[in-house]
């Protein structure tokens, strides 16, 4: 072996760790652009999703009236209220919503109504338990007629929450007699509309359990509003738009369908040619990778 090329692949075993850092940083930068869109696709630890969007413009329409992102904390908005969305399970279509208001085990206290509206893209899961609790003894729901509570396994959820700590916030003592809870049986409403209309039911609080668990413990239920959305919206174009690292979103006074880019470029088609992509993929990285290799070209080119 003549000293030439013993030298020239010298140099490239020194080279290639370099060549290998290049990338890494490049890598690493590509996932630390800012984004110039208004569309971001996490809110908080919320990863936001199709139909999801954090603002106006992003997701779907439909959708963006009643969810958006404020201050890292991802909203739910209805006619009674502004709640938390605290989680969102896309296979399932679900979301948990938390309302501040409500009580739970730990905490107790005066809640207000709440209700989803009746057009609305939501409905209530069946996994959700609505609980009334510190009703008023003439409550229409002790109605005997009625048979609005669940005087079965629902007595046993009562006897459960009036043992928690939390229930002195609404004036009870722990382990008070259950006759002023009832486990809210008839509350599917017609279609996706529901309400609870605490001062017309004559109750204090309410609380809805989406999971049980331990159901000994009620420190260990899980407390929200588990709703389901309707998940027909997804079309072709938001998917070839999402492959091309966009976030599907709409503009225009008929809110059609836009691809928004990360770069902050709309388009009406998708994001390919739009640069950064929201995986960290960054194509100036594929231009460094290029460059040195046209460079290690000539310089072969120059030893040979
Ligand atoms: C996107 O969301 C994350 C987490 O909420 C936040 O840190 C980041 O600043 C947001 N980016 C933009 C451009 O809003
Ligand atoms: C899309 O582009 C239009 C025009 O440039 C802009 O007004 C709008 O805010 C953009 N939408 C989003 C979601 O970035
Ligand atoms: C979901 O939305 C589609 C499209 O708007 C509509 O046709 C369908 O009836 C909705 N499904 C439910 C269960 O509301």
């Amino acid at each position: 072996m003549s000293p030439l090329p013993a030298a020239f692949f010298i140099s490239i075993l020194f080279l290639l760790p370099q060549l290998h850092k290049v990338c890494a940083a490049s890598h690493a930068a590509g996932r630390n652009i800012p984004t110039r869109g208004t569309c971001n696709n996490t809110c908080g630890t919320i990863p936001v999703m199709f139909p999801f969007g954090t603002g106006f413009g992003c997701g779907h329409p439909y959708f963006a009236r009643y969810v958006k992102c404020n201050a890292d904390t991802l909203q739910f908005s209805t006619g009674t209220g502004i709640y938390t969305v605290s989680s969102i399970d896309y296979p399932t279509s679900t979301i948990v919503v938390a309302d501040p208001f409500m009580s739970t085990c730990s905490s107790m206290q005066n809640s207000g109504s709440f209700s989803l509206d009746r057009t609305s893209p939501f409905t209530l899961t069946g996994s959700n338990i609505f609980v009334l609790l510190g009703c008023s003894t003439t409550s229409p729901v002790f109605d005997p007629s009625e048979d609005l509570c669940d005087t079965g396994s629902g007595s046993r959820v009562c006897s459960g929450l009036y043992s928690c700590k939390g229930v002195t916030g609404i004036g009870l003592p722990q382990n008070a007699p259950t006759s002023t809870c009832c486990v809210y049986d008839s509350l599917m409403g017609i279609g996706s509309g529901y309400s609870l209309d605490l001062p017309k039911l004559q109750c204090s609080s309410y609380t809805s359990i989406y999971e049980f668990g331990d159901e000994g413990d009620p420190m260990k239920w899980k407390f929200g509003i588990s709703l389901k959305y309707n998940d027909s919206y997804y079309t072709p174009a938001c998917k070839d738009c999402e492959t091309s690292g966009g976030l599907c979103g709409f503009s225009g006074l008929d809110e059609s369908f836009s691809c928004i880019c990360r770069d902050g470029v709309n388009t009406t088609t998708n994001c390919f040619g739009h640069g950064y992509t929201w995986s960290g993929a960054w194509e100036p990285k594929i231009q460094t990778k290029t460059s040195i290799g046209v460079f290690l070209l000539w310089w072969i080119y120059l030893l040979v």
